[in-house]
């Protein structure tokens, strides 16, 4: 069956990081007995230039039609000053939410090519390979109330809401107790319970759920805690389960274990499988339309839609393996550099991969 894929490049450098990753979907199709279509659309800060929204209503309708979603990145200083609801993020919070992908998947895993890019000791993040589940279209950053006012007082406050019910949390920690089980066995789950409510709530659902998975070791911690353990001890954890904020925050710090954050996809699904694929860096404007981005994080998006969507998990293992050769082979852009390496541009990389895959 043809599947349908939706590309959106986005801003910064999402163009140039699509561009790669589309050869690669392009050369599995050609080469590997892969059924995909392609089709592409304005979002972001492109999207807002262009029609003055960030999510584009033509868009949305080509996202719902769609069987998964290439992302690039949204966001630039260029359109920072905007109001929110037309800030190039609002974009991607409303793709979120309007198609429902409440289940983000951020992998950290550290390439043994890679392991003196990070700015941990090798020995404390050599063989790192965790799971972050985090919850996506809730808690605090789409609860009610939300609102910049004034009190009677003439003062200017602002409030937002940390909101979860049962059923967003059984969820998302079902999700996160499947994928545990096929990992190793392992479950964290991160809140604040010592001082929230929506914490608590959150720890007793979990506990619930747990009740159904009695091969998977649960845990919880406090989020400050798992804070200073990722960076003290990173590889006590396998998989960990949090809310949309903490696990914001604690994403990049995963992210940053493993040296480049220029490597780490993610996946954003749904109830029925569908999902949003993108690199977990940003659109990096610093750096944009020199040919000089690592495209990997993006083609590991790739595989990670070929697994979970696409019900390729063969093709997945191809393309991660690919990217491993590319390593070896010694080819690094500069997010991931050391001194006896050959420095490559963007399609260079992008390349290197596709030569792999045929
Ligand atoms: C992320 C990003 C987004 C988020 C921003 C761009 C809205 O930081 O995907 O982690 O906060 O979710
Ligand atoms: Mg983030």
């Amino acid at each position: 069956m043809t599947a349908k894929v939706l590309v959106l490049p986005g801003d910064g450098v999402g163009p140039e990081i699509c561009r790669e990753a589309v050869r690669v979907l392009e050369a599995l199709n050609h080469d590997h007995d892969l059924d995909v279509t392609l089709d592409e659309a304005v979002v972001g800060g492109a999207a807002v230039d262009a029609v003055g929204d960030p999510l584009p209503a033509d868009t949305l309708a080509k996202a719902r039609e769609a069987d998964a979603i290439l992302f690039g990145a949204v966001g630039g200083a260029k359109w920072d000053k905007l109001p929110r609801e037309q800030r190039p993020e609002s974009g991607l919070l409303s793709l979120r939410s309007e198609l429902g992908l409440f289940a983000n998947l951020r992998p950290a895993m550290l390439y043994p090519q890679l392991a003196h890019a990070s700015t941990l000791r090798e020995d404390v993040v050599s063989g790192l390979d965790i799971m972050i589940v985090r919850e996506l279209t809730g808690g605090i950053y789409f609860g009610q109330p939300r609102a910049t006012r004034t009190d009677v007082g003439g003062r200017r406050q602002a409030v937002n809401t940390m909101l979860y019910t049962d059923e967003e949390i059984e969820r998302i920690a079902r999700v996160a107790f499947d994928i545990a089980r096929q990992r190793n066995g392992r479950l964290c789950s991160v809140d604040k319970a010592n001082v929230l409510e929506v914490s608590q709530l959150w720890r007793d659902v979990v506990n619930e759920v747990g009740k159904d998975y009695p091969d998977v070791e649960l845990s919880h911690m406090y989020v400050d805690n798992a804070a200073m353990q990722l960076v003290r001890a990173p590889k006590q954890f396998d998989t960990l389960v949090t809310g949309n904020l903490f696990g914001d925050i604690l994403s990049d710090i995963a992210a940053m274990l493993t040296g480049s954050i220029g490597m780490l996809p993610s996946a954003s699904l749904d109830e029925a499988g569908k999902g949003l694929y993108e690199p977990v860096h940003g659109s990096a404007p610093d750096i944009a339309g020199q040919g000089i981005v690592n495209p990997l994080a993006t083609v590991l998006s790739v595989a990670m839609m070929l697994r979970y969507t696409l019900g390729r998990g063969d093709l997945a293992e191809k393309v991660e393996h690919a990217v491993g050769h590319v390593l070896d082979r010694g080819l690094r852009t500069r997010d991931i550099m050391d001194d006896e390496k050959q420095v490559a541009g963007t399609g260079e990389i992008g390349g290197a991969v596709v030569d792999m895959l045929q």
